[in-house]
């Protein structure tokens, strides 16, 4: 079901730095672009991957700062994925896609979607990034542990130090017992406190109780213009989630045109790595039914 090791990917020059991604079918299909969350890496989507590729160009980006990707200085704040993103985009000659997204991902495509609705072909998501408006919507089970990696001094010692959003958030929020080989894999870009940065500044990068404004701002945006949108949105759901509970999938739904809702039974917050048979073959048939060619087989 899964490599040992990762393949060593190959980049692109981007701004100032290298982006690595992972990319598998016809380069005349439809493009599929993947995009990863925290703490991960295009390799969360390995096993979906050949699933959608028979359909699809697929191509998943490492993020700045993750996976095989470079580790310019920079805050690595959301607005620096979103740049850094862009330029890949550019440099990749991609004018549309087909994007699939959980996590951080899920925010870079709505906010790419509600900047540039013309790119999207459609939008498949899970366990998604939203506006939070008090503490009290964020998981129970997580709520204090995200608490204290916000507080000044101590989500430096637990991430930065302790590498916690890889050796405990990852493997915590994943149903199944992550294989060493996985873990290694997951490991292997974060060995220093420097390298684990970007990890420790997205949960601070959380839009939760307005706060960082800017983030929160920008999101409720895209949310908006979301809930507005008509292009095809392919919604994965699991029970209890994580960012995105039963309660919360039910109310989102309720609020999208043209969206198809896949629920994946059992998951947390890593749906990818519980279900990726189930979200690659859903993957498959959406995109085949809005146009996608088997051919490319
Ligand atoms: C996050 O990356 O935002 C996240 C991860 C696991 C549980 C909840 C949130």
């Amino acid at each position: 079901m899964t490599a040992s090791f990762d393949v060593s990917l190959p980049s692109l020059d981007v701004l100032n730095s290298t982006m690595a991604y992972r990319e598998a079918g016809d380069a005349d299909a439809p493009v599929a672009l993947f995009l990863h969350g925290n703490p991960t890496s295009s390799y969360i989507w390995r096993n979906i991957i050949p699933l959608v590729a028979p359909v699809a160009h697929c191509i998943a980006p490492d993020l700045i700062g993750f996976g095989q990707s470079g580790k310019p200085d920079i805050e690595y704040r959301f607005a620096d994925h979103v740049r850094y993103l862009d330029a890949f985009i550019e440099r990749a000659g991609i004018s549309s896609a087909f994007v699939i997204a959980q996590d951080w991902g899920t925010a870079l495509a709505f906010h790419l979607a509600a900047r540039r609705p013309e790119f999207i072909r459609g939008l498949a998501f899970m366990e998604f990034i939203w506006p939070m408006p008090s503490w009290d919507d964020f998981h129970a089970d997580a709520r204090e542990t995200f608490r204290k990696f916000r507080t000044p001094g101590v989500g430096e010692q637990m991430i930065l130090e302790g590498n916690a959003f890889v050796e405990h958030v990852l493997p915590g929020a994943t149903l199944r017992k992550l294989m060493d080989e996985e873990m290694a894999v997951y490991r292997a870009p974060f060995p220093t406190r420097q390298s684990r940065r970007p990890t420790w500044r997205l949960p601070n990068e959380l839009p939760v109780a307005g706060e960082p404004a800017d983030v929160y701002a920008t999101l409720e945006q895209a949310h908006l213009a979301l809930a507005q949108s008509s292009y095809p949105k392919l919604f994965f759901t699991a029970n209890p989630g994580a960012l995105v509970s039963p309660a919360v999938a039910e109310r989102f739904a309720k609020k999208l045109k043209n969206c198809r809702v896949v629920e994946l039974g059992a998951g947390a917050h890593y749906l990818q790595e519980d279900h990726p048979a189930a979200i690659g073959a859903a993957v498959k048939d959406w995109m085949i039914g809005l146009g996608a060619s088997p051919h490319h087989q």
